[in-house]
């Protein structure tokens, strides 16, 4: 890979990005939904890609709500399909043009139970699918196409580090998403490319609402106010570490955490 001139001093803030384009890989639902939402509010144009055609279709339209009125059409998109799959991430990169920064919150926690309770083909399964499959399709694509100052972010959870019983198979898979973020970071510095990733605590989302007991709002609180801080993190206040990231260009090679202090408790 060749050397590229040393990327360039810009403003950090997230208002810097105004302008700029922004894919983001999960972006239908929770996390990456919000981040499009704080995207196009301070003016950039946003790509989402989600499996599911009407939640992309809803998201779309709810990013398009946070950007001005008389918005151009290609301010905001939606390309549906898997973020693991290279085709669906052609059309996504083809569709927006120039892609200056690209999000990672495609996941979830597929592959849940006991070693001993899993089959070899179950294991393989999930290894081969899921966040890790995705970062790599997605960092595959971003290397190729995004320009010297652009940024790569993806997804992890504390769990990593505060792991509990049943979970080895999805956490070795968020693990591994923790390594690739650094050894891509390396890889892609002498092209300007940054890589991090955020490790996020209790979020509330649609995600965290699927969990036993985390259905309604009463048992959201209910069990954030066990948390450090008395509650579970919102959306945006995880998004806005995706924006710090994209925005400030010195930064490469990081696991951010956003856990109001969980990890510590
Ligand atoms: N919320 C938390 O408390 C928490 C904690 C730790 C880690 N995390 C991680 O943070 C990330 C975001 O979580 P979230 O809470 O925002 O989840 P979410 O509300 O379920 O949103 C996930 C988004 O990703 C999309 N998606 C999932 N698999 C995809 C695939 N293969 N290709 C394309 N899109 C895909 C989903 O849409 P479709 O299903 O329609 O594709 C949805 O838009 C996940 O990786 C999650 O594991 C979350």
């Amino acid at each position: 890979m060749s050397t590229s001139a040393p990327i360039p001093v810009r403003p950090p803030l997230p208002s810097a990005l105004s302008g700029t384009t922004a894919v983001l890989v999960g972006g239908s639902s929770g996390i990456g939904l919000a981040a499009g939402v704080l995207l196009r509010s301070v003016g950039a144009r946003v790509v989402l890609v989600g499996r599911d055609p009407d939640r992309l279709k809803a998201a779309v339209s709810r990013v398009r709500g946070a950007g001005p009125a008389e918005d151009p059409d290609d301010a905001v998109l939606g390309v549906a399909g898997d973020g693991g799959d290279e085709r669906t991430l052609a059309e996504a990169f083809d569709r927006a043009g120039r892609i200056d920064h690209v999000y990672v919150t495609a996941g979830g926690i597929g592959g849940a139970g006991p070693l001993t309770g899993l089959s070899a083909d179950d294991i393989r399964t999930t290894l081969g699918s899921g966040p890790l499959r995705t970062a790599f399709a997605v960092a595959r694509a971003a290397a190729t196409r995004l320009p010297a100052g652009g940024s790569l972010t993806l997804s992890s959870g504390i769990l990593v580090v505060r792991p509990y019983p049943g979970m080895t198979v999805p956490l070795s898979l968020a693990g591994a998403v923790e390594t690739l973020t650094k050894a891509l970071a390396v890889e892609l510095a002498p092209a300007r490319l940054r890589v991090n990733t955020i490790r996020y605590g209790r979020i509330d989302t649609p995600l965290l609402r699927s969990l036993p007991g985390l259905d309604s709002d009463d048992g959201v609180a209910a069990a954030g106010a066990a948390a450090p801080l008395g509650r579970f993190g919102a959306a945006e206040e995880a998004a806005a570490a995706a924006l710090f990231l994209m925005a400030d260009n010195y930064v490469t090679g990081q696991v951010i955490t956003v856990d109001g202090g969980e990890t510590l408790a």
